[in-house]
């Protein structure tokens, strides 16, 4: 037998309908907020990741999904969606409009990670990317978007925000963080040494636990913030709490990937174990020129969808749809041509096979369909249907040409 990839997964039946019930809730919410789908594609130059994510990431430095094509392009899976959805802004020339521009998109995204509850090679994420806005309010709308999502999935979490400052506070943070660096450099791990080097605030978020006890003393950006970026973070914290969304401030939030500045955030579930965060994002004002574009600004955030299907499992179905079948094989024929009929205008299950009407009950209760319809002998001889509704369990003889005025009613 052929299986699936270690850390692919299909999704069918009840999974691939939490899917559905969950992108149908995240792209409702988008569209509220002024978002539109963009679609991009799977595969990509390698470069793009590389030049956008960036080489000191674990995404780009360890877990790409890189082969050379047979017209020899280094290219690769895409880890993530904001690298592709910014090289389609370029590519359309959005960029030189001045306009703002607001995307929504989902689909799989791939890492080559070791794969454990909640951590896929082959995930998905629902995203958001808006771009040529500058204004902190669009770093809380994202934030209150994603909280909205959340709350109507029913999913607890705390939201961590920290500020990476811009582009001229960073480099002198960055500076600061160095020579800190360079005052412990016998002591931190090879791995810190290695992001001192490609991208020093990296080190705040490593793992190991001696580094975590020498960077307690290490500079944080958050206290070099330069009067414009201290600025936006204020109105940032003062839109959340005016909306009632609760935060902690975590100095040493930044993030697995290199292109963000300014606001950057996470929201955290203590229900999915290690790979706790459910979704994360921020304001990257420097990625659209980094790619060849022209200066603009972009925030957005992406949420994987598994770690939501992690803690909420299934959802409650409502019965939904007809289930048409007959008694005796002589009247199949008929009740599939009454079925297609009636798929013109409903969700419509249509038995084959005549069967006991035990059998075609629980097979209609399987399908979780709404309405059950029947023809037996005496049904077809009187031009009459048997109409059951299994939400309600009232049940009563129709005559067929008042089948539509009734499923209207239900
Ligand atoms: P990210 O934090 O790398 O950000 O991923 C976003 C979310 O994807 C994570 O919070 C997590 O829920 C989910 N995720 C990541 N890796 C895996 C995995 N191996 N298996 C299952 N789920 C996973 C980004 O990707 C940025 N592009 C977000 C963004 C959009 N920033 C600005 N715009």
């Amino acid at each position: 037998m052929i299986n699936a990839l270690r850390g692919m997964k299909d999704m069918m039946l009840k999974k691939a309908k939490l899917y559905e019930h969950i992108v149908k809730i995240c792209e409702q919410t988008a569209k509220n907020y002024g978002y539109t789908l963009v679609k991009t594609p799977h595969l990509e130059q390698t470069s793009l990741f590389k030049r956008s994510v960036g080489e000191s990431s674990d995404i780009v430095g360890k877990e790409m999904y890189q082969f050379t094509d047979k017209g020899d392009n280094d290219v690769c899976l895409r880890p993530e969606g904001t690298a592709g959805v910014v090289r389609a802004f370029i590519e359309s020339k959005q960029d030189k409009t001045n306009g703002v521009y607001r995307y929504f998109y989902h689909g799989s995204m791939f890492r080559y990670e070791r794969p454990q509850k909640g951590r896929l090679r082959e995930f998905h994420q629902f995203g958001v990317e808006c771009f040529g806005e500058a204004d902190v309010k669009e770093d809380a709308s994202v934030i209150l978007m994603l909280n909205e999502i959340l709350t109507k999935l029913n999913i607890k979490t705390t939201l961590k925000i920290n500020s990476l400052g811009d582009a001229s506070s960073m480099a002198t943070y960055k500076e600061k963080l160095v020579k800190f660096l360079d005052e412990h450099d016998n002591e931190i791990c090879a791995d810190c040494q290695r992001r001192k080097a490609l991208n020093p605030i990296r080190v705040l978020d490593c793992k190991n636990e001696s580094c975590q006890e020498i960077y307690k003393n290490a500079p944080l950006m958050i206290d070099n913030l330069n009067d414009e970026a201290k600025a936006d973070f204020e109105k940032l914290k003062e839109i959340l709490t005016n909306n009632q969304i609760s935060f902690e401030i975590d100095p040493k939030l930044v993030r697995g990937l290199d292109y963000y500045c300014k606001t950057a955030f996470e929201f955290i579930s203590n229900e999915i174990g290690s790979q706790s965060a459910v979704a994360g994002g921020g304001r990257y004002d420097r990625l659209v020129e980094y790619l060849g574009g022209k200066a603009n600004y972009g925030v957005g955030f992406a949420m994987g969808i598994e770690r939501i299907m992690e803690i909420l499992n299934e959802i409650d179905e409502k019965r939904d749809g007809i289930y048409i079948c007959a008694l005796d094989e002589k009247y199949t024929d008929y009740i599939f041509n009454l079925g297609i009929k009636l798929r013109k205008d409903f969700k419509v299950d249509i038995s084959y096979k005549a069967k006991k009407l035990q059998k075609h009950l629980s097979d209609a209760d399987n399908n979780n369909s709404k309405i059950f319809l029947c023809v037996g002998e005496n049904e077809k001889n009187n031009n009459e249907i048997w109409f059951k509704n299994l939400q309600t369990k009232n049940e009563k003889t129709i005559k067929i040409d008042d089948i539509y005025k009734e499923l209207e009613n239900e």
